[in-house]
């Protein structure tokens, strides 16, 4: 006997239907939602450019070697989402109401976990090359309500613009920092000026620049993932005002109220941490303000 023959023979007219109706076979439903979604627009991409099939391998060998340039320093998968706006429209998605609390921005591909929990006033940017600069400033709810024990976890680039990841003959951690807010919710960082500096452009992404006209630097900021028990935790960076690339950030990533003064002090004035500087510094003062979880309604 012949046997049933159960599988759909498709033609370029019938296949995506065909390959869509077999992925709703998901007894999870937002795993289904996603799946049927996902073959419905990569259909319609591929069906509008039409690839050949070298293009097709191309693409693929492109993904393979993103995906190898992926590890727990570099994450050039991360950079990609930044530079096509993906990872700010997932942000844009996720932070729609703007009720005065701090507003989020990318985490871009440079977070390593676990940085060193460093003193309220400790330096993070031991034997760095960079001008000092002091960031200072508390943590706060919406109502105004001071966060103490608050977590500020930084990194930054180096005053040469370089990342931990991106100075393997550094045995690090390098400039990253765990900061605790104090009991009136302040916090005071001793770090370095970053600069402006280029997204990381030796990888496949950088390859993908280097065919655009596009600007691949990103303005002068330092990251900042603030946490406190029973608010919303935040991920977000503090930019330089007056950046020349502030309008023009390779990662579509900046907000008007991360924009802050890093302000310019000469030799010879008085630090927020209250020493007399030898050396011309900058001082960052902001406040972060968290949302509250909403409370767990009462059983
Ligand atoms: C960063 O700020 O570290 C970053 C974010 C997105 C892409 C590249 C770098
Ligand atoms: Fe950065």
């Amino acid at each position: 006997m012949a046997e049933e023959i159960t599988m759909a023979y498709v033609t370029e007219k019938t296949l995506t239907d065909v390959v869509r109706e077999r992925w709703t076979d998901i007894p999870d439903a937002r795993l289904r939602q996603v799946m049927t979604a996902a073959v419905k627009h990569l259909h319609a991409f591929v069906r509008e450019i039409e690839p050949t099939s070298a293009e097709w391998a191309t693409a693929i060998d492109f993904l393979t070697r993103t995906g190898k340039l992926c590890d727990e320093k570099r994450q050039e998968f991360i950079l990609f989402s930044d530079v096509l706006g993906v990872s700010m429209l997932v942000d844009a998605i996720n932070h729609r109401q703007q009720n005065g609390a701090t507003p989020s921005t990318v985490e871009g591909p440079f977070h390593i976990a676990d940085a060193p929990a460093v003193a309220n006033g400790g330096n993070m940017a031991v034997d760095a090359p960079g001008i000092v600069c002091f960031v200072t400033g508390a943590v706060r709810g919406l109502n105004g309500e001071p966060l103490a024990g608050a977590t500020l976890d930084l990194w930054q680039t180096d005053g040469d613009g370089l990342y931990e990841a991106q100075r393997p003959e550094i045995d690090g951690p390098w400039m990253r920092g765990l900061y605790r807010t104090q009991g009136d919710g302040s916090y005071l960082i001793r770090t370095v000026k970053p600069i402006a500096y280029t997204i990381p452009m030796d990888g496949t992404i950088g390859e993908l620049m280097n065919r655009t006209n596009m600007s691949h630097m990103r303005p002068a900021h330092i990251h900042f993932a603030v946490e406190a028990p029973g608010y919303h935790g935040l991920v977000t960076h503090l930019f330089e005002s007056g950046d020349e690339w502030i309008n023009d950030d390779a990662v579509y990533g900046v907000k008007e109220p991360l924009i802050v003064a890093f302000k310019k002090m000469p030799a010879g004035s008085k630090a927020p941490s209250g020493e007399i500087m030898n050396e011309p510094f900058y001082v960052v003062d902001y406040d972060f303000v968290l949302e509250r979880k909403a409370q767990a309604a009462a059983a």
